[in-house]
């Protein structure tokens, strides 16, 4: 039943958060907290450069980008401008057979950023169909090369892929799987780069680590039959369980297991690319040549949804000719609205040079938040540019981590709160062991990563004290 914008919840007089209460029906969001009335629902009206605003007129530092999203920072009214102009120009016509200058401009330009032949731009809406597409181009294209039992792909532990059912396959979380499964099959996983776990030998030996860490693909892909084995997709920087960089050499081995097995290598970019460690692509920035980038978040800063999946010439080949082609597509890919605005997001990248801007400020940012491993709860500070996860410990000596209870209470019960009342908002993650992720837009500088440092600094302190 509708009740239009007066609506009342049975709780109490008519407000936002009251309608909330009753019909929004929020993603991985635990309702629980806010039936009783008693849970705050934080509504966000308003953003400016790095900040946003509540509906009680409160400030944050939004340390998290939205959700790895806004790279240029809020409230840029030339982004609000080129949604406007677009939509009044064309607001909608489908890539099916037909194009629009915007999606054509936006995959020129797309394709100029990309490293090697990657030069075919297929436009989604977001991150995860990117990801879809990607498996679903891998199984065809191998079938189109008469290797029909080429399907299954390999993924790492912790990973997050996205939650459309193929891609959730890939992510490697148990826990957000099992409720759906049984999930596309033929996704492995194996482990991913997590050096502050590794075994003790390969711990302190980063290069052996990441040999290591990438022969498990090769293990994976042994173990499988290389003949059933389409695609590997991996993130340049893994964000779930806490940005775990890629150790040195990783990425070059993985590299020579993909061509040794025939096997595509898929750079799942959808949160490192556009600046957030530093390029426009991160594999460019790491140094290696991927077969498919999946992308999104940042393409537009978030003014308007988009994602897209950019192939090589060798997989489009194939789709060049005769009656060939990729049964596929989304309604609203490539969006006129999205393709604007994401070229003009793109002009500011440019012109404010923010992906310099982020490998000259990186190193600072990372020696202000490694100050805090002076406190008993952080054991380890990680990750790239703009991109960062702070792993919380019972015992720094031992890396004991909490327990499920432990983590609970620490992150659920008390910290996501705290950060957010102190006036940080980012996140308080425990998909792996237990992490803050920070992932600022990336136009800040030092007086904001002291004040992140700060309140982290009050809140941790804090939080070991109720321990
Ligand atoms: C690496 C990675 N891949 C895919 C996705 C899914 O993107 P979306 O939420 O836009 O579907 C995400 C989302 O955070 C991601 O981080």
């Amino acid at each position: 039943m509708s009740t239009g914008p007066q609506a009342t919840s049975e709780q109490g007089p008519s407000t936002i958060a009251g309608t909330a209460r009753d019909h929004l029906w929020m993603h991985f969001t635990r309702h629980s907290t806010f039936e009783d009335g008693t849970g705050h629902l934080p509504v966000i009206v308003r953003g400016e450069g790095a900040y946003v605003w509540d509906d009680a007129g409160r400030r944050y530092l939004d340390g998290l980008a939205g959700l790895f999203v806004v790279q240029v920072g809020h409230g840029r009214e030339e982004l609000a401008e080129a949604a406007a102009r677009q939509a009044r120009q064309l607001a909608y016509f489908p890539l099916w057979s037909y194009a629009h200058p915007a999606a054509i401009e936006l995959a020129g330009r797309l394709a100029g950023y990309a490293p090697g032949d990657l030069n075919r731009v297929f436009f989604t809406t977001g991150g995860g169909e990117a990801v879809e597409s990607a498996w679903k181009l891998a199984k065809h294209y191998w079938k189109l090369r008469g290797k029909h039992g080429k399907h299954k792909v390999v993924s790492r532990s912790v990973a997050y892929h996205g939650t459309t059912q193929g891609a959730l396959s890939i992510t490697g979380i148990p826990e957000a799987k099992e409720m759906f499964e049984p999930l596309v099959p033929g996704a492995m996983k194996v482990p991913n780069t997590n050096i502050y776990r590794a075994p003790e030998p390969l711990r302190g030996d980063p290069e052996r680590f990441g040999r290591w860490a990438a022969d498990r693909i090769a293990e994976a892909i042994e173990f499988e039959g290389p003949d059933t084995v389409a695609a590997v997709f991996l993130e340049p920087v893994q964000n779930s369980g806490g940005c775990f960089p890629p150790p040195p050499g990783y990425f070059a081995r993985v590299r020579e297991i993909c061509d040794e097995y025939d096997v595509l290598l898929v750079s799942d970019e959808v949160i490192c690319a556009f600046g957030r460690i530093g390029g426009m692509f991160a594999c460019e920035e790491l140094g290696y040549v991927p077969d498919i980038i999946t992308c999104a978040k940042g393409m537009t800063s978030g003014y308007s949804p988009i994602g897209a999946m950019i192939a090589s010439d060798r997989l489009f080949e194939p789709f060049r000719h005769g009656t060939t082609y990729f049964p596929h597509g989304y309604t609203f890919g490539g969006h006129p609205v999205s393709a604007a605005v994401a070229m003009a997001n793109l002009d500011i990248f440019e012109r404010e040079g923010l992906n310099q801007h982020v490998r000259d400020q990186a190193p600072a940012f990372r020696t202000t938040l490694e100050k805090l491993l002076d406190l008993p709860i952080v054991g380890d500070v990680r990750g790239e540019g703009y991109f960062y996860g702070i792993e919380l410990v019972k015992d720094k000596a031992t890396r004991e981590t909490f327990d499920d209870a432990e983590s609970e209470r620490l992150l659920r019960g008390y910290l996501s709160q705290a950060l957010f009342d102190a006036g940080l908002y980012c996140r308080a993650d425990d998909r792996g062991d237990p992490v803050i992720q920070l992932a600022p837009p990336l136009i800040v500088g030092q007086s904001e990563f002291d004040e992140i440092e700060s309140v982290l600094r009050t809140v941790l302190t804090k939080a070991w004290s109720l321990l």
